[in-house]
Parts: structure tokens; sequence; C-alpha cells
């Protein structure tokens, strides 16, 4: 069994995941809007991930007997003004995002909850992942500039995401 506070915090990262998701879609449809297909397809790719982490959550309350308690997704930005402006933002979500794993890891250090550290340490594991992929495009942007020819050929590099 996890505790009363240890589910109520997982539930929130549930929330947290969810909202990523969203985020993450509004950006698509942003990048879309705007020709930028290749862009589109890596945040659609990124928001499907977000999905997945949530259910991550989802299925480890329910397997420790624990009751998910899905909490309203807030409503994200709608548009950016520009690709790096978005991917700064992502950067600074997942950034939040890592935070909240590590409080999370403290709290279950804290709890002696051993088979929530474990699960969290994939967490810990993939926010590195993710602040490092997400970090090298906003560098790869910052290098573009204002160059049209540039960010065509980084929506062509975003757009050759695939499946990990
Ligand atoms: Fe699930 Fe991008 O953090």
């Amino acid at each position: 069994m996890i505790t009363k506070k240890m589910q109520t915090a997982l539930n929130k990262q549930i929330n947290e995941e969810l909202f990523s998701s969203y985020l993450y879609l509004s950006m698509a449809a942003d990048f879309e809007s705007r020709n930028l297909t290749g862009a589109a397809k890596w945040m659609k790719m990124q928001a499907d991930e977000e999905f997945e982490h949530a259910m991550k959550f989802f299925h480890f309350i329910l397997g420790r007997g624990g009751e998910v308690d899905l909490l309203p997704i807030a409503k994200p930005q709608k548009s950016w003004k520009s690709p790096l402006a978005a991917f700064q933002d992502a950067e600074k979500h997942e950034q939040h995002i890592t935070k909240c794993i590590n409080d999370l890891y403290e709290m279950a250090t804290k709890e002696k909850d051993y088979a929530t550290q474990s699960m969290l340490k994939w967490f810990v594991d993939e926010q590195v992942e993710e602040e490092a992929s997400v970090g090298e495009i906003v560098a790869k942007l910052e290098m573009v500039a204002d160059s049209k020819n540039g960010l065509f050929m980084m929506d062509r590099e975003l757009g050759k995401r695939q499946e990990d």
C-alpha cells in the first residue's frame, strides 16, 4: 500500500504529465498552422510520450492498491511568437517536471517507500534525456536565428524523429 500523502502526490504527477501532453499538443497545432510539419510531428510524438508517462503513474497507483484521482487539466498557451520561443518554453517546462520528479523521489525516500523510489528511477533517467534533447533543439534554433533557410532545414530534421 502507498500512504495517502504519496497517493495524492502521485495523482498530482498524473496531472503534470497530462498537462505536459496538452502543452506539447498545443505547440504541435501552432507549428502545423505555420506549415512547420516536422516540428509539429516532433511535438505530437512528445505529447504521446507524455500521455504514456501519465499512464505509468496511473498503473503504478492502481497496482499498489491505491486510488486514481484525475484532476482538471489546465488550458495550455495557444500560440508562440516563434519556434524558438516554443522550444524554450518546452525546456523550462521539462526543468519544472524534473523538479517534480525529484521532489517525489525525496518524499519516497523519507517515507522509506522503496517501490515508489524504484519506479521513479526510470523517470529520473528519462528527465535527463528529455532535458538534453529539448536543450539541443533550443541551441540549434538559436544558431539558426532569423534564417528562413535554417528553419526549413531544422524543420526537416525534427520531422525525422522516430518512435523510441
Ligand atoms: Fe514526462 Fe517530459 O516529462
